[in-house]
């Protein structure tokens, strides 16, 4: 298998903090992740919970840390009667630069569809925000064979009507849903099966150099024993981190295992 670096994509590692750390909590974070990043090669985003974007985004510019920030979901109007939601253009005015679109936990716990997926995808596109879709398949869909045919009809409906220029500015997270809170990471072999079949699709659809050069980050069960065989396999070219990703040393782990 050829190792990482023959690929000439950046590597993107994101915590996703869910619905975890208070204001307090998050700057205390970024304080003591900070001196732990060593890693130039690495590409480190937070996406936090709407409260400490700000407050967040605010430090590591005080800081000077080689952190970007961005948020977990956004609505797809840019303000109106919506109760309770975040439109992108408040997510960016906070210090947000990129979004969170149709994690599974998104998909379903909130019932959120790809075409409601694909709406949000277009405005975060429109208003600035990187979006960073998620896909990946259920325990019972793997185990009918049924990956593949989830991951396209995923992707073609989130991506819908998205224009190869557009496409070249997101990220796409393949993260198997079986593997996500639960401890069972994919192997990197079954990672880099999926994600060489998400990249020939993108090929597919909007040509050579958009797929060959979008980043395809791996999400579910990633720790610090784990990173660096997943991060090794040629189309992983980064990491969508939950659990390992609230504490300062195994985050940090993780992104540093990139250079050993
Ligand atoms: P996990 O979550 O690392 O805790 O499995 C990943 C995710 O949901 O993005």
């Amino acid at each position: 298998m050829p190792r990482r670096s023959s690929k000439k994509r950046e590597c993107v590692i994101t915590g996703n903090w869910k619905m975890y750390k208070t204001i307090e909590e998050a700057k205390q974070f970024v304080e003591n992740v900070t001196p732990k990043l060593s890693s130039s090669q690495v590409k480190v985003c937070l996406a936090v919970p709407f409260t400490a974007i700000h407050p967040t985004a605010e430090l590591v510019k005080k800081l000077g840390a080689p952190l970007v920030i961005g948020g977990q979901n956004m609505y797809d109007a840019t303000e109106g009667a919506f109760t309770g939601e975040i439109a992108a253009r408040m997510l960016l005015d906070a210090g947000a630069t990129f979004v969170i679109l149709g994690h599974s936990e998104r998909r379903h716990i909130f019932h959120e569809s790809s075409s409601f997926i694909n709406k949000k995808v277009k405005r975060a596109l429109k208003d600035g925000l990187t979006p960073v879709l998620c896909i990946g398949e259920l325990d019972e869909e793997r185990h009918r064979g049924e990956t593949n045919a989830v991951l396209e009809s995923q992707l073609e409906a989130s991506l819908e009507g998205v224009s190869p220029e557009d496409l070249s500015k997101m990220i796409l997270a393949y993260e198997p849903v079986w593997a996500i809170g639960t401890g069972h990471t994919a192997t990197p072999d079954d990672a880099e099966k999926a994600h060489l079949f998400i990249r020939e699709f993108i090929v597919e659809k909007w040509g050579k150099k958009i797929g060959n050069a979008i980043v395809i980050q791996y999400g579910g069960s990633v720790k610090p024993s784990n990173a660096q065989e997943l991060l090794s396999q040629e189309n992983v070219d980064g990491l969508l981190v939950g659990g390992a990703s609230l504490d300062p040393t195994s985050f940090s782990e993780i992104v540093n295992s990139k250079d050993l």
